[in-house]
């Protein structure tokens, strides 16, 4: 029996952006004193100023949920036509359900496909990969895709490898059918050699294996930042070539770099190693917002375009990299104007 898929593929693009920042900006001088660090060793090393951290009762879906609306409105859409929800997240409190649900319910869309994927700094790129095919593919028409992150509930203000780091917030894109082609292939892929270098420990399992026990601790990032480091910065740029050259495009001829806000150190070693001229505008929103892993390219996407409004509808080569360790990358053309505030 032959099976039949008779959809006909459309092209997809990003419809519209829409961030969420929680009011609370801690700068370093907030931190160092538990880390015994100091502000200029971590600007220095990372180019962190600031970075925003939720209320204790302020959660990652009601960040999302923000964030979300933001997008749906600018679209010029209603909750009602998203027909699927891709939810990139570390820091849900839950193993199921899953987050995405939850944010439908928030939305007050009961109906539509909804999941949540781990592949924390790179999530974001992974979600808009699956959308992207989705969309081609007919599987869906409007996909709301989230990154997401409240990385203050998992993160020890005592480490010093960590503390500095990670913060709040959310980003969401709307990913819908469109004339051309306004998302390129994604280029993705790990090297899970090294998934012992960014961990979420221990799991929930060893509470049950271990009723009573003290000093498991509550399952904080840890990280070996110079193994990170040293990947993200000779193996992502030729990455994020590859991914530039499948979609026809070449450092000259990109308009914008929207990185993983990793670090700045990454940032510059990237551009530095993809030759990009000074003509290709690049994303620094780690300076006031820190690492908001899956969150990071959507909020750095969000902010450029309110400093920038001129970059609506240019390319954009996206990279995100992290945990596990995964990667993705794509050109996307950056959304329209929005249709609403
Ligand atoms: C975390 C990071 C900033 C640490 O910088 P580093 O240069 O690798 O730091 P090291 O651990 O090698 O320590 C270097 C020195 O700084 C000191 N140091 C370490 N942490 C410190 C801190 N928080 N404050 C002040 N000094 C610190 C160390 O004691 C050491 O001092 P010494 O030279 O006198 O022995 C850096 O490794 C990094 O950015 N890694 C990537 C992290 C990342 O982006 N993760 C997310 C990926 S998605």
């Amino acid at each position: 029996m032959a099976i039949k898929f008779s959809a006909e593929p459309q092209n997809a693009r990003i419809l519209a952006v829409g961030a969420y920042r929680p009011a609370r900006s801690v700068p370093n001088s907030e931190l160092v004193d538990r880390i015994e660090s100091t502000d200029e060793w971590i600007q220095q090393r990372t180019g962190i100023e600031s970075r925003r951290f939720a209320d204790a009762d302020e959660s990652l879906i009601d960040m999302a949920t923000a964030s979300s609306l933001q997008a749906i409105s600018r679209a010029g859409l209603v909750p009602e036509n998203i027909d699927a929800v891709i939810f990139a997240t570390i820091s849900y409190p839950y193993q199921a359900p899953s987050a995405a649900t939850e944010l439908l319910t928030r939305l007050n869309n009961s109906t539509a496909a909804a999941f949540d994927i781990s592949a924390a700094c790179a999530g974001f790129c992974y979600a808009v990969a699956l959308a992207n095919d989705m969309v081609r593919s007919r599987t869906a028409t409007n996909v709301l895709v989230v990154g997401a992150e409240k990385l203050s509930d998992f993160t020890d203000l005592d480490d010093r490898a960590t503390a500095f780091i990670f913060a709040d917030g959310a980003g969401a894109v709307v990913i819908g059918p469109s004339q051309d082609v306004g998302i390129g292939p994604t280029v993705w892929g790990a090297n899970s050699e090294t998934r012992d270098a960014i961990l979420l420990e221990p799991s929930y399992l060893e509470y049950k294996k271990h009723p009573g026990k003290t000093d498991l601790g509550w399952p904080n990032i840890a990280q070996q930042g110079q193994t990170v480091f040293r990947w993200a910065v000779y193996e992502i740029a030729p990455i994020a070539l590859r991914a530039l050259a499948a979609a026809g495009l070449t450092p000259e001829t990109l308009d914008v770099f929207i990185p993983h806000q990793a670090n700045d150190r990454i940032i510059d070693s990237l551009v530095k190693s993809m030759k990009l001229p000074d003509s290709v505008v690049v994303a620094r929103d780690i300076r006031t917002s820190g690492n908001t892993s899956s969150a990071s390219i959507p909020l750095a996407m969000d902010a450029l375009l309110a400093e920038r409004p001129d970059l609506h509808g240019k390319s954009a080569l996206l990279v995100g990299f992290g945990a596990g360790l995964v990667y993705a990358g794509q050109v996307v053309e950056l959304p329209p104007v929005p249709k609403n505030k």
